[in-house]
Parts: C-alpha cells; structure tokens; sequence
C-alpha cells in the first residue's frame, strides 16, 4: 500500500545487488512512494547483471561507485543531481562485505590487509559518502540518511568477526556526522539495526542459519525480514521523522531487549 510519503523525494539508493537484498527491497518501496532515484553498486556487482532487472522496475539509472573511492562518489553524486535534476532528499548505504568472513578465517587468525578492507568498504565508506555529499553541497535541508547495521556491534556474535568492529565504527561515523551535518543542513543520520535476514552478505556468515533461528526464538514478534526493513526505511526516509538523528534504532522484533525467552528454554529442556 503506497502513502506517497517520498512524493518529490530524491535519492540514492546504495547496494541493491540481487532480489533478496535489502537495498533492492528499499528501491522497490522507495518507488511506490514517489520518489526519485538513482541506483548504484560496485562496479563488481554491476557485472552480474541483475541491478539492470530493478533500474526498469523502478525507471531509475544506474550508476557504477566503488564506495571507497572517493572519486567514484564524487562522479557519483555529479551525475545523480543532474539526472535528478536538484539535491538529493535520502541516501540509503546498504553495503558491507569481509574478505575474513569471505574466506572464513576466525577471529584469532585475521587476515589484517583484509581487516581494513571490511573496514573501509563496510564503514569509512559511509564516511566518505556523506564527506563528499557535503563538499559538493548535494544535500537538501531535512534531508535523510540511512545505514544499516547489525547488533554484533554492541554484542559477541563469534563468526561476525572483523564485521563487528566494522558495525561499531559505522553506527559511531552516524553520531558524529549527524552531528554535523544537523547542523549544517539539519540533514538527520541513523543507522538501522536489522535482525538476521537471508541475503547474499547474511548467509555468508558462518553458522548463520543457528543464529537465524535463534534470533527468531528469541524475539517475541520473530525476526524482521528484509521487506519490514524496507518499510522502516521509507519511514526516515519520509517527513514523518525529522527530528529523529544520531540514532542506532532496532529493528528486530524485540531481540534486544529479550535475556531469554519460552522458546529457547523449551529447545534447550529438549
Ligand atoms: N543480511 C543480514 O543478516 C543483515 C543484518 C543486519 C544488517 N545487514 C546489513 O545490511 C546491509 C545490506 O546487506 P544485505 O543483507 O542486503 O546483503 P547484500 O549482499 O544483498 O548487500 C550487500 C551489498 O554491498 C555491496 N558492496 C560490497 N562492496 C562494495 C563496495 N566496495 N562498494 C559499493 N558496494 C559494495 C554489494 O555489492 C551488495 O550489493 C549491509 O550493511 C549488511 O551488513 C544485513
């Protein structure tokens, strides 16, 4: 059900990689509310073909940015005002990868080159977006943006690995640059910490299906899927949340506030 609550909005939407990700979900929601925007993946991704599928549904261009070039972003942001035709109103950073968890080595045998590259595409990279967003001068007033994140960042999840350090750091660049660009622009930044969903970067996790099902045991309204999270986007995306920044908000169903629950104490009576 549309609210035309992006009518006249203009975005970018990052990191829409096939039909089960969370930013093609975003895109797809994003649309039926009336906004406008851009669809953009890493030059990688964009080979695999599948963001073309969503770019018509949602009659949005593509444009290829490795997040952590700053250059790329730069042409990026260009490119995303003149085809809008004006600032950009919400920037959805849907993206993180760990070449540790990739290749799965454990905690205690870290691949350190590879920990700053978890570090710089899952993190710095929202960093950068907002550092070039703000040089370019490319963000409306009251405009909103969005990362997600994971609660590895504030508990041990062992096979999340380096990912935890990554989360941690991205929900902290949300506080400090929604501190500034608040009060530049009074732009908001959040990020949003979604339960365990079935993904390309979710299932690449190690023992992800226990921590699913335990995740969903836990909460009392289960876990939030990835459309729920699209749902929530739209609603920071949308007027109806202007004073709400700096903010690492749960989207999880009640699993953060949960010690045990009915369904966890039965499987393990069992
Ligand atoms: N799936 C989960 O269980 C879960 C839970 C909480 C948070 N999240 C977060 O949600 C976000 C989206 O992930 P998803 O679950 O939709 O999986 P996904 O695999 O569909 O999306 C991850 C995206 O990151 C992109 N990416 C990787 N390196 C990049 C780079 N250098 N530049 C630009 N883009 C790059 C990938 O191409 C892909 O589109 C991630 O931040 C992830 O950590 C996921």
């Amino acid at each position: 059900m549309s609210y035309n609550l992006l009518k006249g909005k203009k975005g970018i939407i990052f990191g829409a990689l096939d039909e089960k990700s969370i930013a093609w979900k975003v895109a797809l929601r994003a649309k039926e509310e009336g906004a406008e925007f851009v669809l953009t993946n890493a030059p990688m991704a964009m080979r695999m073909g599948e963001i073309k599928k969503l770019a018509e549904q949602c009659n949005a261009e593509v444009i290829p940015a490795d997040a952590t070039s700053v250059e790329d972003l730069e042409n990026l942001f260009t490119k995303a005002q003149e085809i809008l035709g004006g600032k950009i109103d919400f920037v959805l950073h849907s993206i993180g990868m760990s070449p540790n968890i990739r290749k799965g080595r454990t905690y205690g045998d870290l691949n350190y080159e590879w920990f700053l590259k978890t570090l710089d595409i899952s993190a710095l990279s929202f960093h950068k977006v907002m550092h070039v967003a703000e040089k370019q001068d490319a963000l409306n007033e009251w405009g909103s943006i969005v990362a997600l994140s994971y609660i590895a960042a504030q508990r041990v999840f062992p096979d999340y690995t380096d990912m935890s350090q990554a989360k941690a750091v991205l929900e902290s660049i949300a506080r400090n640059y929604g501190y500034r660009l608040g009060m530049q622009k009074k732009v908001r930044v959040n990020t949003i910490s979604q339960s365990p969903t079935k993904t390309t970067a979710g299932t690449g996790v190690g023992g992800f299906d226990a921590f699913y099902e335990y995740a969903d045991k836990m909460s009392p309204l289960g876990n939030a899927s990835a459309q729920e999270c699209a749902d929530y986007c739209i609603t920071l995306f949308s007027d109806l949340t202007k004073m709400v920044t700096m903010q690492n908000l749960m989207h999880d169903g009640g699993f953060s506030s949960m010690g045990i629950s009915e369904g966890i104490v039965e499987m393990i009576s069992k």
